[in-house]
This record gives structure tokens, sequence and C-alpha cells, in this order.
């Protein structure tokens, strides 16, 4: 069987390659449960020293399966299966280096992830969206907190509330990425980046990492995000976004009001 997430490990980068391309590498609780694991594992192992997030197929990630959002919208699951929320919070205490590679699309998830990620090599052309209105959700993964920090109130906002997009070549001017590459180099680079800093003392690199952000904080915002999307996903907004993604036709939450 092909798995969702594919794992390997080569001279201290542990690389872990987003494998669904037939949904566009929607993540799964399955793939969600692998990456936390993943995580643990890399920051337990001495011989980790850098992990490196890529994706299989034309695109990095088209966010968080909405099936399963949609689950826990009808009450089919409880909201506390809220499989991301682990993910996240792996992300923002991890303290070795994480490189991204992303071509193509990063939606929801896709984007926010890269906000915990110390390098992120990205396709000129790829396009980043998070928009949380559209599917009557708030921001996750503490990027109300970081992407206006990065961005500014204006353009995160655009992208929270109005699903625009941030372009490769902008992810790069407003420090969202390391460099924006034709699509061709960006994995090389990202590699190649990943045993650089594999290659560096692991405990300077620890240092630097904390010093460079709150994780108290982080750990804060995530918290407070995370109870406000637990009920919102129970809304009817939310049920009629979700429904809409399924029916492939425009939601039409002005009906609901
Ligand atoms: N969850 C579950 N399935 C998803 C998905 C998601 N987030 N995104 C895409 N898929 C599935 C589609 O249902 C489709 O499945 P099917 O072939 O069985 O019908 C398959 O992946 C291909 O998607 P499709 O929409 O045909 O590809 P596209 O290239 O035309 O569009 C996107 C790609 C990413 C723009 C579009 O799929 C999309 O908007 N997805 C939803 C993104 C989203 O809102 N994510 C949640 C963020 S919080």
């Amino acid at each position: 069987m092909t798995e969702p997430v594919r794992i390997t490990e080569d001279n201290g980068v542990l690389t872990l390659t987003l494998n669904r391309p037939d949904k566009k590498n929607a993540l799964s609780n399955a793939m969600y449960a692998t990456l936390v694991q993943e995580l643990v594992r890399a920051a337990e192992t001495p011989a980790i020293r850098a992990v490196l997030l890529e994706a299989e197929g034309d695109m990095f990630t088209a966010g968080n399966d909405i099936g399963d959002f949609a689950a826990i919208a009808t009450g089919a699951k409880p909201a506390d299966t809220l499989a991301a929320y682990p993910f996240i919070k792996a992300l923002a205490w991890f303290d070795k280096p994480l490189v991204a590679a992303v071509q193509g699309n990063a939606v929801g998830i896709g984007l926010t992830m890269l906000l915990h990620c110390d390098a992120v090599y990205i396709a000129e052309d790829a396009k980043l969206t998070a928009p949380f209105a559209d599917l009557a959700l708030v921001p996750e993964a503490a990027s109300s907190l970081l992407l206006p920090a990065r961005a500014g109130h204006a353009r995160a906002y655009a992208v929270f509330a109005l699903g625009d997009a941030i372009s490769g070549r902008q992810a790069e001017a407003i420090g969202l990425a390391t460099a924006a590459l034709p699509a061709s180099e960006v994995k090389a680079r990202a590699r190649e980046t990943a045993h650089r800093l594999a290659a560096k003392p692991a405990g300077a690199l620890k240092a630097i990492k904390n010093l460079m952000r709150d994780s108290n904080e982080i750990a804060s915002v995530i918290e407070q995000e995370t109870a406000i999307f637990a009920e919102r996903l129970k809304t009817p907004e939310a049920a009629e976004a979700f429904k809409a993604f399924a029916e492939r036709r425009k939601p039409d939450f002005k009906k609901l009001s």
C-alpha cells in the first residue's frame, strides 16, 4: 500500500514527504498522526539533525481534509478529534531545524505550517492561501499572530478574510520564504540546505531557534485559536461551506442570516 507520508532518513536529515497527490495531499487524520509521531521521534533522536518537509505531485497540500472537518460539523465525530491540533503543537515546540520545499498550491495549514519552518524554498509561481472565512473558520497554528507579523495586518487580513493568495515571489519578499526559485530547483535547494544545517552544531542551532521565537506566546495563541476553531466547526456557516465543497458549488452564506 502507498504510504500517505513517506519517511526517509539520510545523513542526519529526516524527510517527510506528503504523498497523497490524487487528493492534492489533503491532510487526513492518519497523515497528521504520522507527522506528529515523526516530529516527536526526530526531537528525541540525536542522529536526526534537521527535518525536511516536502510533497509529491503538483501541489504542496490542499490543507486539512475537508471530509474530516465535515465529520465534526455534522456531529459524526467530536471536535476533540481535530487531528491538526497535535501537529500544530508539535510544530510550535520542535526545536531542530525545519526546512520546507513548496510547489503549487499550499492551502490552509499548508501555509500556516510554513510560519513554523526555519527555511522555506518555494516555487516562484506557488500560491499560498488560507481562506478561513470562506470555510467559516478562523486562523490556526498561531497564524493570527505570526502572519500579520510577517506580512502586516492588511495583507494577512486579505489572506484570511478575502481568501487572497500570496505568490511564491511575494512570500520571499515578505520573509515568509527563504527564496523563490524555478519550480524544478525547489526540492534540491531545500535538501541542500537541510544537509548544510545537519552539519552545523546542533546546540547552537537549537539556542538560535529558541531565541528567535516565543514558544509560550505561540502556544497560548494556539490554545485560543483552537477553542474558537472547534466552536466554529459546529456552526451552520461551516456546515454550508463543507457541503458546498462536497457538492462542488459556491457556498451561500447570505441565506443563513
Ligand atoms: N480535503 C479533501 N479532499 C480534497 C481537498 C481537501 N482539502 N482538496 C482537494 N481534495 C480532493 C478533491 O475532492 C478531489 O477529489 P476527487 O478527485 O475524488 O473528486 C481531488 O482532491 C482533486 O481536487 P480538485 O479540486 O479537483 O483539484 P483542483 O486542482 O481543481 O483544485 C484546490 C485544487 C486545492 C484549489 C481545490 O481542491 C480546493 O480548493 N480544495 C480545498 C482547499 C481547502 O479549502 N482546504 C481547507 C483549508 S483550511
